[in-house]
């Protein structure tokens, strides 16, 4: 049976406009596992000077690194098994300051682990998690298009993260404008909540 993980960043819990697309998406899941993490409740390590150097010792020289300091990539390395077990990602987090949420982004450095999720091949970078799906779930209170589009450093950030891992599928829908436009709020979050049931009817057939 397929694996789908779900990672969350909702920080205003039940109330969030993220966590409703969301849940449109989860009602869909079928045939399928389903494995949660959320970062509220679980937050990922930052890379410090002491895991990093591990880190560089054992994924990019190929170093047996002793149990007491690999240790200190526990968190990340379990976070990494978890994400590379799945064959269906999604994440959901609003957009703070133009991108994600800094334990999203936390997240990703904690799993975009050479020699598990990427590698260096022949002809340069090359993804290991090819066959596999992801959908970015988002939010956010402006809309970015036009001469705004560059502030947007959430859609793209994350789209060159999942293609670099190599996923066959990657999909982001946000519900934009949800403060610039409050009275249209609700349409707004309902036309997501759409487009991300489309593509689980579509994953899940
Ligand atoms: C700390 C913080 C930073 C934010 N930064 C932005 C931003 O840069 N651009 C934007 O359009 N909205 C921004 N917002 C608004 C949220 O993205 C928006 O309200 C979103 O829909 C909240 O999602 P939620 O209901 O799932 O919590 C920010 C909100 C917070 C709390």
């Amino acid at each position: 049976m397929r694996k789908t993980l779900i990672v969350s960043y909702l920080a205003r819990g039940e109330r969030s406009n993220t966590k409703k697309i969301l849940d449109a998406f989860s009602a869909c899941i079928k045939g399928s596992s389903v494995e949660t993490l959320d970062l509220c409740k679980n937050p990922p390590d930052f890379f410090m000077p002491d895991n990093l150097s591990v880190y560089y010792e054992r994924n990019y020289g190929g170093q047996k690194i002793e149990p007491k300091r690999e240790a200190l990539m526990k968190k990340m390395d379990e976070m990494a098994a978890q994400f590379k077990s799945a064959d269906i990602i999604v994440t959901a987090a609003p957009m703070n300051n133009f991108s994600f949420p800094a334990p999203l982004k936390a997240y990703f450095d904690s799993i975009m682990q050479k020699g598990v999720t990427w590698t260096i091949g022949a002809a340069g970078y090359e993804g290991m998690m090819k066959g596999k799906k992801a959908l970015a779930i988002t939010s956010s209170g402006g809309v970015y298009e036009g001469e705004t589009a560059a502030y947007d450093h959430y859609s793209g950030l994350i789209k060159a993260q999942l293609s670099m891992m190599g996923f066959d599928a990657i999909e982001v829908i946000s519900a934009a404008g949800l403060n610039i436009f409050p009275d249209r709020a609700a349409d707004i979050v309902e036309t997501a909540c759409s487009k991300v049931k489309t593509i689980a009817e579509g994953w899940y057939a």
